[in-house]
């Protein structure tokens, strides 16, 4: 139409899932999806356990333990969907993990882990779930990137490859999902605070922090917002972008 609709819970009736919602940014993202009106089926590690079940609890969603770096987890996380929803509107790749080392002391193993999870699985899971025909018309897959995929970063040539492939998947998966009525865009974090960015050092910490135009840390809510907007019906006709939250880059 030509009018703007108002919108109360944009997400009514849609059943979305979210990687890696244990905590951290992925909880948020959870919390404020359902807001929205979606039933949010949270997935994390099976380690994730209590914290996993808390984050399903607190937003009236499921909780599904799936390493999304399994063999098989597209599949599981299809079925899954299919069985109990009849198909998911909504997936967010958000799991990631970063294994960091100055490119001297770089090892196979540091590579193989991050791109498994970081890389390999956001497609494998799109891929599991438009093979069993369990993505619906009308939805949104949403990746985490992040400002190292954009700028790089020291001693992350691991992470920031991994996350540079993200922009590519978003790029290649675009047309093909644009003939599913789907979309599919990628926000790309700058310093946000959580226990992933709690863990680098004091300078980079700092030096993170002031690339925003906050001028400070950025909070998962403001991620979380950003990730609502693409799966908002309202943006059905916006795909194949990058949109960077609380950071241009390393300065
Ligand atoms: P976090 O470490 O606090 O949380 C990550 C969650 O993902 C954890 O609950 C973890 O158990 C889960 N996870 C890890 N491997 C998994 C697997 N194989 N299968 C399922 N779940 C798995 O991290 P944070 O900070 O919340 O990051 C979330 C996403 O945002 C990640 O993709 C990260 O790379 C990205 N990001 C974070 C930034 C930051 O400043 N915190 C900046 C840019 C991107």
């Amino acid at each position: 139409g030509t009018s703007p609709q108002s919108w109360d819970k944009p997400l009514e009736g849609k059943v979305a899932v979210v990687t890696g919602a244990a905590r951290g940014i992925g909880a948020t993202i959870a919390e404020v999806l359902s807001r929205d009106g979606a039933h949010v089926i949270c997935a994390d590690i099976p380690a994730a356990g209590e914290a996993l079940a808390d984050t399903a609890n607190k937003v009236g969603g499921t909780s599904l333990p799936l390493d999304v770096s399994a063999p098989g987890a597209g599949a599981k996380l299809a079925e899954h969907a299919l069985e109990r929803h009849g198909g998911i509107d909504i997936i967010v790749n958000n799991a990631g993990i970063t294994r960091d080392k100055l490119l001297a002391n770089m090892d196979d193993a540091r590579w193989d882990s991050v791109i498994a999870v970081n890389l390999i699985a956001p497609e494998a899971l799109v891929n599991g779930l438009l093979e069993k025909g369990a993505l619906r018309e009308g939805g949104a897959v949403i990746d985490v990137s992040s400002i190292a995929g954009i700028a790089g970063n020291r001693g992350q040539t691991n992470y920031g490859a991994s996350k540079a492939g993200v922009i590519g998947l978003v790029d290649s998966y675009a047309p093909i999902l644009a003939e599913k009525g789907v979309t599919i865009n990628a926000v790309a974090p700058g310093f946000i605070e959580t226990k992933m960015t709690a863990a680098i050092p004091l300078a980079t910490r700092e030096a993170g922090r002031l690339m925003s135009s906050l001028q400070q840390g950025g909070q998962t809510v403001d991620v979380a917002e950003t990730v609502a907007y693409f799966a908002n019906p309202a943006s059905n006709a916006v795909t194949g972008n990058i949109v960077r939250v609380c950071g241009q880059g390393f300065l």
